[in-house]
C-alpha cells in the first residue's frame, strides 16, 4: 500500500509548485497508473514516493510506515525504475545486478535465477558481460528492470517504463507487473500512453499542474467525463487549462 497524504512540493523555493496538496492511496493487488500531461508534477510524485525528494507539506507511507522516518525500512521494500536509465556505467551489467543484489539482500539461489531468467527475457544474456557505457538506451532500461524483478519489491514504482522499450520487453514488462499485483503486491507506474492505462490499470488517477483531477477506475473515470468515448478524450478533457 502507498499512502500519499496532503503532499505538496516545490522548487526554486516555492517559484514553481510541482505538486500542491495531493491525496492518494494506491491499494495492493491493483495496477495503479499515474497519468498526467508534461511537468504535470508525476516524477515530482514518484521521487518523494521512493524517498529521493523530500515533500514540503504531507505525508507518504509505504506499506503503512512513514518514508521520512522510517526511511531505510520503506527503500528495502521499494523497487525504482526511473525515467532516465542513468545508471553506473563503469560497472558491467552483471556486476550491476550483483550489486542491487547485495543492497536488497537478495539471495544467491534466488538472485542466479531470476538473473538468468530476465536476462534471457529481455535478450541480455550475451551484454551482460560488457560495461554498461556500451548499452543502448532500451538495453540500459531493461537491465534497471531485471534489477528491480530480481529484488521482487513488495512495492513497485515505474516512471514512463514503457517509453524506449521494444514491442516484446514491453509485453513481457506487462505481464510481469500483472503477476506483481495478482501475488498482493503494490504497483504506481506514471505512463503517457493512453492505451496502455486504458488496457492495464486498475485504477487510474491523472494530474493536472500538481492536483489531482481525477481517480478511479476505468468506468469511473468515464461517470466523470461528458465524452465517455476513450480514456484520451477523458485525459484531454480533465487537463484542458
Ligand atoms: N529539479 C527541478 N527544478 C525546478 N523545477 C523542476 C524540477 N523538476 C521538475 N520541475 C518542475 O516541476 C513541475 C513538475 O515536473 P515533473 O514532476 O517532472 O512533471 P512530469 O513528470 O509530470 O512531467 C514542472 O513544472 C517542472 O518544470
Ligand atoms: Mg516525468
Amino acid at each position: 500500500m502507498i499512502e500519499i497524504d496532503h503532499v505538496s512540493k516545490s522548487y526554486n523555493k516555492g517559484a514553481v509548485r510541482a505538486v500542491d496538496d495531493l491525496t492518494l492511496t494506491v491499494p495492493p493487488g491493483e495496477i495503479f497508473g499515474f497519468l498526467g500531461p508534461n511537468g504535470a508534477g508525476k516524477t515530482t510524485t514518484i521521487k518523494m514516493i521512493v524517498g529521493i525528494l523530500k515533500p514540503d507539506a504531507g505525508t507518504i507511507r509505504i506499506a503503512g510506515l512513514d518514508n521520512g522516518a522510517e526511511a531505510l525500512r520503506c527503500k528495502a521494500m521499494t523497487a525504482y525504475v526511473p525515467d532516465e536509465p542513468e545508471i553506473y556505467e563503469r560497472l558491467k551489467g552483471i556486476e550491476y545486478l550483483n550489486f542491487m543484489g547485495d543492497v536488497y539482500g537478495v539471495s544467491g539461489g534466488e538472485r542466479r535465477n531470476r538473473i538468468e531468467h530476465w536476462l534471457q527475457a529481455f535478450e541480455l544474456s550475451r551484454a551482460v558481460a560488457d560495461p554498461i557505457q556500451t548499452y543502448s538506451h532500451g538495453m540500459r532500461q531493461k537491465i534497471i528492470l531485471t534489477a528491480a524483478l530480481m529484488v521482487k519489491p513488495k512495492v513497485f514504482v515505474l516512471d514512463e517504463p514503457m517509453v524506449g522499450l521494444d514491442p516484446r520487453s514491453s509485453h513481457l514488462l506487462k505481464e510481469a507487473m500483472r503477476e506483481h499485483c495478482d501475488g498482493g503486491g503494490t504497483l504506481f507506474f506514471s505512463t503517457h500512453i493512453m492505451e496502455v492505462a486504458e488496457r492495464l490499470c486498475d485504477r487510474i488517477a491523472i494530474i493536472h499542474k500538481g492536483r489531482l483531477a481525477a481517480c478511479g477506475t476505468m468506468a469511473e473515470l468515464r461517470d466523470q467525463a461528458k465524452d465517455k468515448a476513450s480514456l484520451e478524450n477523458i485525459f484531454l478533457e480533465l487537463t484542458e487549462t
